[in-house]
């Protein structure tokens, strides 16, 4: 998608080196980074210079090809495989993508691995790229309908940043908003800021900026009464793991989004490629719940009036503070899981009829 009327992608392998837009940065400064050494892919999705699920998927794939241009050793290898899971814990893509890479490597003999490396790393941003504009031609359907009935601009709200910027290009959740928009139908976007890292405002109103789209930021506790109003005719999020279930795994406050979806009759669809079902667990308690820096609570980050960027405190220094970082939204919240390979129920039936 665009900045500033040019393509990018969120990712690329360019003269031995990783490509990443340094999302910690946006939406004041767009900065280019090189990671060099599987440790500054580790650290990139640490520091959430890379976030989203299938973009920190495809980092620590990149990350794999780093580790062999560095050292082509088993034993580093899998050292660096296993540091590249543990940077994040609640994303399943981490995961599915050094499995993915492993399984790619093993038995390869030490003349070709970098290449096969470097051919699968690519296979999997091309694939999530692939996957991304299904779920838009099929998240198109559900916007058609609802505009096919209102005659008027579709109101969509989505929480946090599902966006292009988080997977390699389209993004999940603003995937149909994009195709949409592309079809000429009009939708407006109520991003929620999404404390404490405001990954709405800083991200999705920034890339929906970009791309021309209408969008409003509401803070996180408004999109109950702008339900109550009539004035939100879908809600679309993203996911870190959807349980074979159907339970959801998403930015903290997905979960109150969806209880206000349901008191209000309006439907709350959940986007996913399906690098981010986790077939393994069936108990939504079991999904480990990612607990941040309180700093990123107790701080904010700006820029100030000499453009330079500014963190400031507005916590009492005295107070402690909780960052969860995700909660769970209960498959009988959710009204359908829209998928690269179409929109199904929130259910093991629903997820098993379309992938198994
Ligand atoms: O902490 P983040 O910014 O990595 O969280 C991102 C989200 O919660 C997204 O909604 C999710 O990863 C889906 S991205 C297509």
């Amino acid at each position: 998608m665009k900045i500033e009327g040019k393509n990018y992608r969120t990712i690329w392998f360019e003269n031995n080196v990783v490509k990443i837009i340094d999302q910690t940065k946006l939406p004041h400064k767009f900065i280019i980074k090189d990671l060099k050494a599987v440790k500054d892919a580790i650290n990139a999705i640490k520091v959430m210079e890379v976030r989203g699920a299938p973009l920190i998927g495809a980092t620590a794939a990149y990350g794999m090809v780093l580790a062999i241009i560095e050292k082509n050793d088993q034993s580093f290898l899998k050292k660096s495989a296993q540091d590249l899971i543990n940077s994040r814990p609640t994303a399943i893509n981490l995961k599915w993508a050094v499995d993915r890479m492993i399984k790619k490597l093993s038995g390869v003999n030490s003349d070709k691995i970098l290449e096969i490396a470097l051919k699968e790393a690519s296979d999997i941003c091309e694939e999530d790229v692939k996957f991304c504009k299904n779920i838009g031609l099929n998240g198109l359907k559900i916007i058609e309908e609802i505009h096919k009935k209102k005659k008027d601009t579709v109101n969509i709200l989505t929480h946090c940043n599902a966006g292009w910027l988080a997977t390699i290009d389209w993004g999940t959740a603003t995937s149909p908003i994009y195709h949409a928009h592309q079809k000429g139908i009009k939708v407006h976007v109520w991003v929620d800021e999404t404390r404490p890292r405001n990954q709405g405002a800083n991200l999705t109103s920034y890339e929906l900026n970009e791309e021309g789209i209408e969008n409003t930021i509401i803070t996180d506790n408004a999109g109950g009464i702008l339900m109550q109003r009539g004035q939100v005719d879908m809600c679309i999020v993203g996911t870190d793991r959807t349980l074979s279930t159907g339970d959801v795994a998403n930015k903290i406050g997905t979960y109150l989004k969806a209880l206000a979806a349901k008191d209000n009759n309006v439907p709350f669809y959940v986007a996913l490629p399906s690098s981010t079902i986790d077939w393994n667990i069936k108990d939504f308690k079991k999904i480990p719940i990612e607990e941040r820096n309180s700093e990123e609570l107790s701080h904010l980050e700006g820029i100030d009036e000499n453009k330079n960027l500014k963190k400031i405190r507005i916590y009492p220094k005295k107070s402690k503070a909780l960052n969860l970082a995700f909660d769970i939204t209960p498959a009988k919240y959710v009204t359908g899981l829209i998928t690269e390979k179409g929109v199904c129920e929130a259910s093991e039936k629903g997820l098993k009829g379309l992938f198994k």
